[in-house]
Parts: C-alpha cells; sequence; structure tokens
C-alpha cells in the first residue's frame, strides 16, 4: 500500500514509480484528510509493505500527513513501513520526526529515502524554484533512485 500526499506533483509522480514496480493500492491524502473529526480505516493485508510517501515541509513532515497518521484507527502495526520523501534539497531531521510518529503510534519504522525533485520553495527571501539546468538534472536521476 502507498499513501501519499503531494502538494505539486513531484510526490505524486514518485509514488505512481513505486506503484508500478510494487503494486498494491495508492491512498492519497487530501485536504479532507486535516478534518478533525474524520478518522480514516486501512485495512492493508499484513504482510503488505506500507510506503509512505510525501514532500519536505520546512525540513519536516507536512502537517497535513503528520494529522491524516492521527486519523487512522486500522492496525497497521503488523506491517513494515517505509518512508519515501522529495525535497528539494536536503530532509533536515523529517526522518527523525517520521520515526517518533512511527514509534508513538506502535508501528514499526523500518527506514527512510529521500529523492531530490524540483524546488518549490519560494517563501523565504533566497529560494527560489530551480535553474531549468538544475530542475532537468534532477528530473534525469529521479527514477533511477
Ligand atoms: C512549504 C514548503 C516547504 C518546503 N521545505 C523544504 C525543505 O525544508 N527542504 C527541502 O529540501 N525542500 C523543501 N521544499 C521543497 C519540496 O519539498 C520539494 O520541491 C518537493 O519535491 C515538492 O513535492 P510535491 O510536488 O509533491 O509537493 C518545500 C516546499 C514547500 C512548498
Amino acid at each position: 500500500m502507498i499513501i501519499y500526499f503531494s502538494g505539486t506533483g513531484n510526490s505524486r509522480h514518485v509514488a505512481s514509480l513505486l506503484q508500478q514496480r510494487m503494486k498494491g493500492e495508492m491512498v492519497k491524502i487530501d485536504a479532507k484528510s486535516i478534518d478533525t473529526a474524520s478518522t480514516t480505516h486501512l485495512s492493508p493485508d499484513s504482510d503488505e509493505p506500507l510506503i509512505w510517501v510525501f514532500p519536505i515541509y520546512s525540513w519536516g513532515v507536512p502537517p497535513v500527513v503528520v494529522k491524516y497518521m492521527s486519523t487512522i484507527n486500522g492496525d497497521l502495526a503488523r506491517n513494515k513501513h517505509y518512508m519515501v520523501c522529495t525535497c528539494g534539497d536536503d530532509i533536515g531531521l523529517a526522518h527523525k520526526q517520521w520515526r517518533d510518529i512511527m514509534r508513538s503510534r506502535g508501528w514499526n519504522a523500518v527506514t527512510a529515502y529521500s529523492v531530490q525533485m524540483p524546488n518549490t520553495y519560494v517563501t523565504f527571501p533566497g529560494f527560489d524554484i530551480d535553474t531549468e539546468e538544475v530542475e532537468a538534472d534532477k528530473l534525469s536521476r529521479c527514477d533511477k533512485r
């Protein structure tokens, strides 16, 4: 099962590549997932890996993903969980945050991977989208990574 959130498509691309190779259901996290009243029921097979795919937001897990994880009421303790994030540059300690959430839920965090993708962070002064050359270079390495 691949559970993904994507703001602008980079992480959806990576989630789709993983789905092509590994099969399994794709579960999309969207705006409804932050409805405080909602609960999410997931029922993966016990031997099925769970791949969490999302972009890095401010060196962390996007709040919508954190919120979504808190709404899950299925038994995911038997599954192996993997994090596959996309980032423009670096992930900071996002893998640690993800592991901490996993631990708090009693879920088995196996390992975390990151894939550099075109940058979408333009909020801070000095931050911007990539040049066309940098963007092309990241995209050329993405699928193999
Ligand atoms: C609000 C925001 C915060 C971001 N923070 C980071 C960051 O801390 N480190 C980083 O390398 N990229 C950061 N990025 C860039 C994205 O993680 C990256 O471009 C990602 O591939 C976008 O994936 P998406 O298209 O699935 O949303 C940020 C982007 C946004 C919009």
